[in-house]
C-alpha cells in the first residue's frame, strides 16, 4: 500500500513511524509512507499558506492553492488512484470498520489541517472523506493522521507477526476483547482464572466469547445496540 502524508509539520511523524509494527511494515515493503510538505507548494517567496478568513474572525485559514497543487502533483506520481482522507473533527468516526475499508485500498492521500481551518474550497472539491478521531479539538490533523496510519497500517497483511492477528482482538467482531493473563498464575493472592489453566480450547474458546460479551455489556453497551449487533450476539 501507498499512503502521501499532506502536512505542514512532516518532523511530527517521524517517532511514530520509526517503531514498531509501522517501522516494520515499512521495512517489509508493505507500506509506503511518502511525507509531503505542502509549503515546498506554496509558489510565493514566503511560502504563504494561510490567509485570514473572509468575513473576519479570528485565526487564519488554510489557501486553496497550495493544497490543490500538492495533491495533485502527489497524485501524479501515484500509479494507482486512491481517496484523499482530510483529518478533521467535522469528519465521520475512524473505526475499526473504516480502518479495514482503508487497509484493503492500493493507496491512500492524507490531508492533515492546521490552524482555524482549511478553505471549505478543498473540502468540497478535492477532499472524498472527512475522517474525525473523536469529538474533541486537536491542533491540528497530525496526530489524528498518526492515530489513522497506526489503525491501518497494522491491517495490512504482512505488517504484525506471525503469531500475532487482527482476527481476535477488540472490535474485530463489534466486540470488546475478552481479557488476557499471563504467568504468574498467581500475583499478590490474584488468580488467573482457572478455565485458562484447564487445556480444554472449547471451553476456553467459550469462555472467551461470554468475557467478551460481558465486558462490552460492561464497558461499551453502545456496541451491543444496532442492527448489527443484534443479528451477531442475540
Ligand atoms: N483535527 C483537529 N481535531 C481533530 C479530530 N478530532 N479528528 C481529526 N482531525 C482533527
Amino acid at each position: 500500500m501507498r499512503i502521501d502524508v499532506l502536512t505542514l509539520f512532516p518532523e511530527m511523524f517521524a517517532g511514530p513511524l520509526e517503531y514498531s509494527i509501522i517501522k516494520r511494515a515499512r521495512e517489509a515493503g508493505v507500506v509506503a509512507i511518502n511525507l509531503v510538505n505542502f509549503r515546498d507548494w506554496a509558489r510565493d517567496k514566503h511560502h504563504t499558506v494561510d490567509d485570514s478568513p473572509f468575513g473576519g474572525g479570528p485565526g487564519m485559514v488554510l489557501k486553496p492553492e497550495p493544497v490543490f497543487e500538492t495533491v495533485e502533483a502527489v497524485r501524479a506520481t501515484q500509479e494507482v488512484k486512491g481517496p484523499l482522507v482530510y483529518l478533521s473533527p467535522k469528519g465521520e468516526r475512524l473505526t475499526q470498520a473504516l480502518a479495514r475499508e482503508l487497509a484493503a485500498l492500493p493507496c491512500l492521500t492524507v490531508l492533515c489541517g492546521r490552524y482555524e481551518g482549511l478553505d471549505q474550497r478543498v473540502v468540497d472539491h478535492l477532499v472524498d472523506r472527512e475522517v474525525s478521531v473523536g469529538d474533541y479539538v486537536l491542533s491540528g490533523g497530525e496526530p489524528a493522521a498518526i492515530v489513522l496510519l497506526d489503525a491501518v497500517v497494522r491491517l495490512l497483511p504482512g505488517a504484525l507477526g506471525d503469531d500475532q492477528s487482527t482476527e481476535e482482538e477488540s472490535f474485530s467482531d463489534g466486540l470488546l476483547e475478552y481479557p488476557q493473563y499471563t504467568r504468574p498464575a498467581e500475583f499478590r493472592g490474584w488468580k488467573v482464572p482457572e478455565v485458562l489453566l484447564s487445556g480444554n480450547h472449547e471451553v476456553i474458546r467459550r469462555w472467551r466469547s461470554e468475557m467478551s460479551v460481558e465486558e462490552t455489556r460492561k464497558k461499551r453497551p453502545d456496541l451491543l445496540i444496532g442492527p448489527k449487533a443484534e443479528a451477531t450476539h442475540e
